[in-house]
């Protein structure tokens, strides 16, 4: 089984992902740790939580992470994810207890309790902590598989012309994870507008008929309508369990090898991706980017993960 940590901001598509993670048999999910993004460290904490007790997940560490971005000031999600960071759904009380360590200790401490070469790192939100994590404890870089990200897009932003939110939230912190010399697997934008809930998807999740897919379908339907008037998508693209999908089955996703690197200083280009296309790639290059999805492969992971889950 492949282990991995997820590093997430619930978030109706960190939501999904974690679904995914748990529910589905290749994954062993050995921590889950939040980051202040989509919404204050403190909602999506609590978001995290709630999804982990609906999913009926028991014996995962969950630890709270960074609640600022490195030097940046906080900058949040609404238009897209709500007040609560996962509006749409009843969240229920948690039944987990939250891990006592900062979420940077429990990413350290499990990558350096495992092999070397066996923990991949799925962060699903801004780099804070897996940035930090890697300034505090330097032996991760070498020791972690592969950081699997959900961020960035060589050929389009989000949340600016040339930029993604989970990149341009914590800039600084990206630029460390991407210059580490860590394989990295970027899967952005350009791949997971490509995932989209369309309502033949929708309509099978809901078919399971179970709480966890009752829940995902109340997402997909508030997700639909800020994907609709915040940025003119006519189904919303549920990014984040598309990097989850990479690690279970590499062959629904299309990569290439390029040099990747984080823009800091532009006016107008700060927290783009910059991706160098240009043939051949230098021997060293550490760094991949997500070109195509194989849509029906990866929503039929997503419905046999909720198929897994049953009615915890
Ligand atoms: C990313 O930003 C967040 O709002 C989503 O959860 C996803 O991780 C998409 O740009
Ligand atoms: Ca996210």
């Amino acid at each position: 089984r492949k282990k991995i940590i997820l590093d997430c901001d619930p978030g109706h598509d960190d939501a999904v992902a974690l679904l995914l993670a748990h529910g589905n048999p290749d994954i062993d999910l050995l921590a889950v740790t939040t980051v202040v993004g989509n919404q204050t460290l403190e909602k999506v904490t609590r978001n995290a939580l709630a999804v982990g007790t609906i999913a009926g997940i028991t014996g995962v560490p969950f630890a709270a992470g960074c609640g600022r971005p490195l030097v940046r000031s906080i900058e949040t999600a609404p238009d897209i994810h709500g007040d609560s960071g996962m509006d749409g759904p009843e969240l229920p009380p948690s039944d987990i207890d939250l891990d006592p360590r900062h979420a940077v200790d429990l990413i350290i401490d499990t990558v350096m309790a495992h092999e070397p070469g066996t923990v991949t790192l799925v962060p699903t939100a801004g780099l804070t902590n897996i940035a930090l994590a890697a300034r505090k404890e330097p032996r991760i870089v070498e020791r972690v598989k592969e950081v699997v990200l959900m961020g960035g897009g060589y050929h389009v932003g989000n949340w600016s012309a040339v930029a993604e939110f989970n990149i341009i939230i914590d800039p600084e912190a990206a630029h460390i994870v991407f210059n580490e010399k860590w394989p990295v697997v970027m899967v952005g934008l350009d791949l997971t507008h490509q995932a989209l809930a369309t309502p033949d998807v929708v309509e099978k999740i809901a078919a399971i008929g179970t709480r966890p897919a009752k829940f995902v379908t109340e997402l997909m339907d508030f997700f639909a309508h800020t994907y609709k008037d915040a940025q003119g998508f006519d189904h919303p693209p549920v990014h984040d369990p598309c990097a989850v999908a990479y690690v279970i089955d590499p062959s629904i996703v299309t990569t290439r090898k390029v040099p990747v690197d984080i823009e800091l200083q532009g006016t107008l280009t700060l927290g783009m991706t910059v991706a160098d296309f240009r043939a051949p790639a230098p021997a060293d290059c550490h760094t991949s980017v997500a070109v195509d999805l194989d849509h029906e492969k990866f929503w039929n992971l997503v419905t046999e993960a909720l198929v897994t889950i049953g009615d915890p």
